[in-house]
């Protein structure tokens, strides 16, 4: 394991959710279109998985496309979708040679067949793969979630509960994300991991995603580290409730 100085001293958190914003802001900025940024943000998400799993992140939950981004523009949503192919299709092997496992979360039944199937591949070729478990979230959202695992449940008619909850969620048998970073300067979940995400510590920068890399990443953990997460509880230096 290749870990900074940093890095090294600090608690990592097990599991990071990533809500990658500021491709179309990125592009602009350098007067090109909006496709020029994504494909900067494939980048950007390439070295981001390869930096989490060389210092050791377990989960790493990439948020890349929700169901709200199905209302852009046919154009830019036809251009994401062979991003997306043509990405899955140039990075499986390298994925595999990793030993990373992949998992997609989220509804994909309205995605082109072709990433359908390729997707669906791409799980199974990972499937016993156990270095990082990298969920791309696509097609997701966190109510959409929450709402399909209860119903999934009471079609069984298997009590509600919470642990049945995280046995049926899309991140089902993971543990929560200790950690969400969102880039591009908004301070918003947008509808990811509603439910995974009670007790996370969030960490906003204004970096936009092209320009996220490594060293960026190292500073999110190293601010983690330095995070008292209490869990609603004292922390460990404060006193127990006494009755
Ligand atoms: C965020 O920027 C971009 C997206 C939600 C689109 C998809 C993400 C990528 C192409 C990154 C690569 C990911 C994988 C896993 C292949 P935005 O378009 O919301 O930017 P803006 O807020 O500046 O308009």
């Amino acid at each position: 394991m290749n870990q900074p100085e940093a890095v090294q001293q600090l608690r990592l958190p097990q599991h990071v959710a990533i809500i990658m914003d500021g491709n179309g802001r990125w592009a602009a900025q350098r007067g090109e279109p909006r496709a020029f940024g994504h494909r900067a943000g494939v980048r950007a998400a390439r070295a981001v998985v390869r930096a989490a799993g060389n210092v050791g992140v377990e989960f790493l939950s990439l948020f890349a496309f929700s169901q709200e981004n199905w209302g852009r523009p046919r154009s830019e949503v036809s251009l994401l979708m062979q991003l997306f192919l043509n990405t899955l299709r140039g990075e499986l092997k390298e994925l595999q040679r990793n030993n990373v496992r992949l998992r997609f979360l989220g509804t994909h039944d309205s995605f082109p067949d072709a990433l359908q199937q390729e997707m669906r591949a791409a799980e199974q070729a990972t499937a016993a793969k156990d270095g990082l478990k990298l969920n791309i979230a696509v097609g997701y959202g966190g109510q959409w979630d929450i709402l399909n695992a209860a119903q999934q449940l009471a079609a069984q008619g298997t009590q509600i509960t919470a642990e049945q909850m995280n046995q049926t969620l899309q991140t089902q048998g993971q543990p929560d994300p200790d950690l969400l970073i969102r880039t591009g300067g908004e301070r918003r979940i947008s509808n990811f991991m509603l439910w995974q995400m009670a007790y996370t510590e969030l960490y906003f920068c204004d970096t936009l995603w092209p320009d996220f890399d490594r060293a960026a990443l190292e500073d999110a953990l190293a601010w983690f580290g330095g995070r008292d997460r209490r869990f609603g509880k004292l922390s460990a230096a404060g006193s127990a409730c006494k009755s």
